[in-house]
């Protein structure tokens, strides 16, 4: 299968020191050039885009874009604007509250119904695993969308080591639990802790990937640190942060997001932009960074890669 999205593998010498990225923050502030420049991104993305590191420049002129030719939001506005209801649902308050958070030392635990379970610590799965660069776009159920520049490995190559058995059918993620760490799961108000689940199917899918950083940096707490998982052509609610349990299952599994609405979330949550969510439509979208809204796309823009998991199936009921 031929893909459209970009996917470059990252070598670790490549990957900015982040006291480097750090230091050519200072000489872009110093410049006028970051803080403010999200404001006036849409009348002048390349601005937003000088934020991007030097070492980062792409092939495409003017800094990362997507297959689609969209530019990257900046690394202020991908790490500034979170939806991470561990710690708050304040958007713009996560990244201030999960500096407290501590993700090392880390392990997922990878069990169920799989012949070889095992428990990684996240070195092991910087190691093991090749890590390249996807520049996704990401598209909330909020109706707001950005294009992020991960870096990360696909859950199929974890998956493939643990050999999963014939009766395993689905995957059930889980985030850690630390109400110490976490302030927000304190709320009684969500089935703490945060579960999500694909189908086996979708899970092995080359777009699905476990993300362990952005603009070739370690993650970010707020983005989910160490490691996520970025299932592009889903609402972003999908894409569930900090891991660390992974299961293989036979029933599709519950979702913290289903439970909470299961009128308004459901299992599969692929965007489709024909079908309204229950209290407002979902055919546009507020790109973070532009003026005004722009269509939102049929499974995201990835109809071409994913449509055919869902042959035969009702897309205005299985939402
Ligand atoms: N994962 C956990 N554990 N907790 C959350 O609140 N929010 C989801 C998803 N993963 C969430 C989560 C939602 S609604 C979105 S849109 C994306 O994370 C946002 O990812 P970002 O903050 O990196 O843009």
């Amino acid at each position: 299968m031929t893909h459209k999205f970009k996917s470059v593998p990252v070598k670790s010498s490549e990957i900015t020191p982040y006291s480097q990225y750090l230091s050519r923050r200072d000489f872009l502030k110093a410049a006028g050039i970051v803080g403010g420049a999200a404001l006036l991104a849409a009348c002048a993305p390349s601005v937003t885009e000088s934020t991007v590191p030097e070492s980062e420049a792409s092939a495409i002129p003017g800094g990362k874009a997507d297959e689609l030719r969209d530019p990257a939001n900046s690394y202020e506005d991908i790490t500034n604007y979170n939806n991470y209801y561990e710690f708050t649902t304040d958007k713009e308050g996560v990244a201030r509250l999960a500096q407290k958070f501590n993700p090392k030392p880390w392990t997922v635990e990878v069990y169920g119904l799989v012949n070889k379970p095992k428990t990684y610590g996240i070195e092991d799965l910087l190691s093991r695993f090749t890590q390249e660069e996807r520049i996704y776009r990401l598209r909330c159920v909020e109706a707001w969308s950005m294009v992020i520049p991960w870096t990360g490995f696909t859950l199929a190559s974890l998956l493939k080591e643990v050999e999963p058995t014939s009766d395993a059918k689905y995957v059930r993620f889980e985030t850690v639990y630390r109400p110490e760490e976490m302030p927000g799961q304190k709320s009684p108000f969500y089935p703490w802790p945060y579960q999500e689940g694909l189908r086996l199917d979708e899970a092995l899918h080359d777009l699905t990937i476990l993300a362990t950083g952005l603009y070739g940096q370690p993650m970010p707490n707020q983005n989910g640190a160490p490691i996520r998982l970025v299932v592009p052509w889903k609402y972003g609610f999908k894409s569930i942060k900090s891991i660390t349990k992974i299961e293989l299952v036979a029933e599709q599994p519950t979702t913290l997001w289903s439970m909470v609405g299961p009128n308004e979330y459901g299992f599969y949550s692929n965007v489709n932009p024909e079908v309204p969510h229950p209290r407002w439509s979902q055919a546009t979208e507020r790109r973070i960074g532009e003026f005004g809204r722009r269509p939102t796309l049929m499974f995201n823009g990835y109809a071409e890669e994913v449509a055919h998991l869902y042959a035969g199936m009702d897309l205005s009921v299985y939402y």
